[in-house]
């Protein structure tokens, strides 16, 4: 199963990196093109996957569906060229590559990630469909990655980074959506939001399925081999960041992230045995080594 779900996942990366391809570029500077196409690539292209397939489960055709589906990837690009800045977490490599400002420098790493998300935009701008729809997804984009989701996230993972009484377990949950869950949520509502259906189910399925993920990826920070995830390990702790690890301990963040795997496949149930993909992204998401 969970081969096929990584089948899947490639198949759809595909799709969307050769779409970006045609799309983003700049007459004012090749060397921004250059850098933006650096920074989207390379990824696993979850978010990007949880849009095309929960626009498959509601009816929505793919032709539809890549335009959300390239404006994600391209937001949760800027979000990580951003996150990667020395003001920020200050990291020298992503995806098994140097980071854009080691590649080339501050500057351009800030104007690439302003063009990622404001390309994002555009992209979503140009869904082919019913205008409520498109301002459906649009209006929440802004919500998910703006000061009410990732940046308002990221915002509290700094603060916490020098904070003098540790985040509660209620607080780092509220950060972790914000940073991570906020888009990937967008990203499994996509679908029904498109389709004018009831998003209740994949909210639901995609606040656990975000929380797991980053819980993944604090447990990959630790246990992690650097050269399969693609980035630097064991930074977490030194740079006072504020995660389940720390607060639970590895174990106990092991099993919150089963739980919520069990929660998010839960919620699914309304649709019966046509979303095992959507369950397989579930179990991967806790499973991945990168
Ligand atoms: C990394 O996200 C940043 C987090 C939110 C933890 P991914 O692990 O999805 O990164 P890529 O896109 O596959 O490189
Ligand atoms: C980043 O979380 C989430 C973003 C909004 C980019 P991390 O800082 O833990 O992500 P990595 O480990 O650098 O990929
Ligand atoms: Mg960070
Ligand atoms: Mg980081
Ligand atoms: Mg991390």
């Amino acid at each position: 199963m969970l081969e096929n779900f990584e089948a899947a996942l490639r198949r759809s990366n595909d799709l969307i990196q050769s779409g970006l391809e045609d799309r983003l570029y700049s007459n004012y500077s090749a060397e921004l093109t250059t850098a933006m196409r650096y920074a989207v690539a390379g990824g696993k292209g979850l978010r990007g996957f949880l849009v095309l397939a929960s626009a498959n489960i509601h009816g929505i055709p793919e032709a539809r569906a890549s335009r959300p589906a390239e404006a994600i990837e391209c937001l949760h690009a800027y979000s990580l060229v951003h996150d990667d800045l020395p003001c920020m977490d200050d990291d020298d490599e992503r995806r098994g590559q140097p980071t854009v400002h080691v590649k080339w420098d501050e500057a351009t790493a800030v104007l690439a990630g302003d063009a990622l998300l404001t390309e994002a935009f555009r992209l979503v701008a140009e869904t082919p469909g019913e205008p409520r729809a498109i301002l459906r997804l649009t209006h929440s984009l802004a919500m998910a990655a703006g000061a009410h989701g990732m940046v308002g996230g990221q915002a509290m993972d700094i603060a916490a980074e020098t904070a003098e009484v540790p985040l509660s377990l209620d607080e780092i949950t509220k950060l972790q959506a914000g940073k991570t869950g906020a888009l990937i949520t967008w990203s499994a509502m996509a679908g029904p939001r498109m389709a004018g259906a009831d998003t209740a189910a994949m909210k639901t399925y995609g606040d656990a399925l975000g929380l797991a993920f980053q819980i993944a990826d604090d447990i990959l920070d630790v246990e992690g081999d650097a050269a399969t995830v693609g980035k630097a390990t064991q930074k977490d702790a030194d740079a006072g960041k504020a995660t389940f690890v720390s607060l639970l301990g590895l174990d106990a963040a092991k099993v919150r992230a089963a739980e919520l795997v069990d929660e998010a496949c839960a919620a699914l149930d309304p649709y019966g045995a046509d979303v095992d993909v959507l369950r397989a992204a579930a179990r991967f998401v806790v499973t991945r080594n990168k």
